[in-house]
């Protein structure tokens, strides 16, 4: 099957993203308009606005992606949207809008989950990359080690016991008070500080070597700030933000070794907001490195929300005729696996 056009919608958070994709492999549109700029004045999503926002954007956000890709409507195959993860009110737009572009044109409709979308960012970018491999997932809202034995088909081997790790760089940054969102300020000012001036935890979880925490170096990280402040000593911000942002990069880096080492799975592909770290990204080329590891990673603008990602995915599922009926509801609890 070749020349399959499919267009996606994602609007499960704080982006209104719409794209053209062929064959899984080459994005023919990918049209992001983001939120940000409202939510960061209230320090972080407001659930009810992101909704508002998503019903005015959504429209105009597809017409450019068809635009963009030289596509009228009838000449994509499917409409493919995220149906969860994420708030309810944001999904829903995008499944109310995906069944009705998928009705008045007689197409079919293809529901997506956001996190293996985040995995499906890698297709693209990197054409030879094909299953079995091992995926971290790395967002806002999830923190996930999957072994991806084939398209669609994924093992979960680790998840967050409590913060995902997008969640902890947000908090951190809101008590450093460096805005919204969170994970590229620290990573920007990371690269002024000393990842050695302060030592903060690498929490394991005893019973499961692959399962991740973050509430404890969250709460180390609040605690010293508290206590310098208490003290009156001045605080060094940089130093802070490469103590944390190091903490986290080794306790994933960590994992995703562990469990190369003890699968033997020799790809590994990140996905999600905080694979655009660079700390992350350089900390786990060069332990893949070692070990003769191939390591993926999608373009930063492919790590955060995007619609080509979900447009990847649902390629795999339109050749196995996997389609959805038009009772498609949002799923915002969602999970992977
Ligand atoms: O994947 P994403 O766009 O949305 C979810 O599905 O959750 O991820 C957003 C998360 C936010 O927590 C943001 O702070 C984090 O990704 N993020 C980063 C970086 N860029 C985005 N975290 C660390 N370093 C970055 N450069
Ligand atoms: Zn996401």
């Amino acid at each position: 099957m070749s020349n399959t056009k499919i267009l996606a919608i994602e609007s499960s958070c704080d982006e209104t993203a719409a794209a053209v994709v062929e064959d899984g492999r080459s994005i023919l549109s990918n049209i992001i308009n983001s939120q940000i700029d409202i939510h960061k004045l209230y320090g972080g999503v407001v659930p009810e606005i992101a909704s508002r926002k998503h019903i005015e954007n959504i429209n105009p956000v597809i017409r450019l992606a068809l635009k963009e890709a030289g596509c009228r409507l009838a000449d994509i195959d499917a409409i493919a949207v995220t149906y969860g993860p994420g708030l309810v009110g944001a999904l829903l737009v995008g499944v109310a809008t995906g069944k009705a572009l998928a009705f008045v044109a007689g197409k079919p409709l293809i529901a997506v989950n956001h996190i293996e979308g985040h995995i499906s960012a890698n297709y693209p970018e990197n054409k030879e990359l094909k299953p079995p491999f091992a995926a971290l997932v790395v967002s806002g809202g999830h923190t996930y080690l999957a072994n991806v034995s084939d398209y669609g088909c994924y093992e979960i081997i680790g998840k967050t016991r409590d913060d995902a790790a997008g969640e902890a760089f947000d908090k951190i940054a809101r008590a450093l008070d460096l805005g919204y969102p969170g994970g590229p300020k620290i990573d920007a000012l990371a690269k002024e500080g000393n990842p050695s001036a302060i030592t903060f935890p690498r929490a394991s979880v005893a019973d499961a070597p692959m399962d991740f925490s973050f509430s404890g170096l969250k709460s180390a990280v609040l605690n010293y700030l508290n206590s310098q402040e208490m003290q009156g000593n001045e605080i060094n911000k940089a130093d802070v933000a490469a103590s944390f942002q190091s903490a986290v990069t080794d306790a994933i880096c960590d994992r995703a070794m562990l469990m190369c080492d003890k699968t033997g799975i020799k790809k590994l592909a990140i996905a999600g907001g905080v694979a655009a770290n660079s700390a992350l990204r350089a900390q786990l080329s060069s332990e893949c490195k070692k070990r003769d590891i191939s390591f993926y990673s999608p373009s930063l603008l492919m790590c955060t929300d995007n619609a080509a990602m979900i447009g990847a995915a649902a390629y795999y599922k339109y050749i196995k005729n996997e389609f959805a009926s038009y009772d498609l509801n949002a799923v915002p609890g969602l999970g992977l696996g």
